[in-house]
């Protein structure tokens, strides 16, 4: 009988859609948790709720559009989720209102033991769960980027997509973890065009220099391509 390694993270999503994180089984890192290498828990929100409807979201204080969620049920779920000792644990709150996820960033959260996420809904989550969690683990508020989602969930699948693939034994070549578009490796900068076989495809050929096995031109020949697609597509903010 072959015995399952020791985790090397404890993930746990809480929301009130937890089968939209059944893509979580798929792919690599559905091997990582199949493996055992990964350990996940995902959690509805709502049962944390007492009433008859199980309520998660309420009108916000000062009026407005939308709805607000309930800092209970909230407060219930993080107390059963996080462990006493949150030495090594992230509180990780998808919100567009967040700091920019970015690869460092992934890098960063890579290191950690356990990620727990709370996926919020609607126009967010009471601002008082963060505040108070904040004392409590270490706490990142974390937007994928400038513009809205319906929800937390998504964001959190391509967070967790992002940090393990960067777990030693998830990736079987970690050498395709280098030279990839932000990677450190890269300088920063978006990774070259990639060509295969065959050498010509509708009329178009693969670039002379990919097949000429001069190591020191084909290296250059991308380092130039990556440094054109970075100032077309992706220019430093200023
Ligand atoms: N929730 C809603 N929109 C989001 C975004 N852009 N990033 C992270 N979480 C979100």
């Amino acid at each position: 009988m072959t015995s399952s390694p020791t985790p090397l993270m404890r993930l746990d999503v809480i929301s009130i859609f937890p089968d939209y994180l059944s893509p979580l089984s798929l792919s690599l890192v559905g091997k990582a948790i199949a493996s055992g290498l990964v350990g996940l828990g995902v959690h509805d929100l709502r049962d944390w709720t007492h009433d008859r409807h199980r309520t998660v979201d309420d009108t916000p204080y000062g009026g407005g559009a939308g709805m607000v969620m309930k800092p209970e049920p909230w407060g219930e779920a993080l107390d059963a989720v996080l462990d006493d000792d949150t030495e090594g644990t992230t509180l990780v709150v998808p919100t567009p209102s967040g700091v920019p996820y970015t690869q460092s960033l992934a890098a960063e959260l890579a290191t950690r033991k356990r990620l727990v996420f709370a996926c919020g809904r609607y126009e967010g989550i009471d601002a008082r769960v963060m505040t108070h969690f904040r004392d409590r683990v270490d706490t990142q508020e974390i937007s994928l980027g400038d513009y809205v989602l319906n929800g937390g969930e998504v964001a959190a699948l391509a967070i967790i997509e992002s940090v393990v693939r960067l777990l030693p034994g998830v990736i079987g070549n970690p050498e395709s973890l280098v030279e990839e578009s932000h990677s450190p490796d890269l300088d920063g900068l978006l990774e070259y065009p990639v060509f295969t076989k065959p050498l010509e495809w509708r009329g178009l050929t693969v670039p002379d220099v990919l097949v000429s096995g001069h190591h020191a031109r084909i290296s250059a020949w991308r380092r130039e391509q990556a440094e054109q697609l970075t100032s077309d597509r992706h220019p430093p903010a200023v």
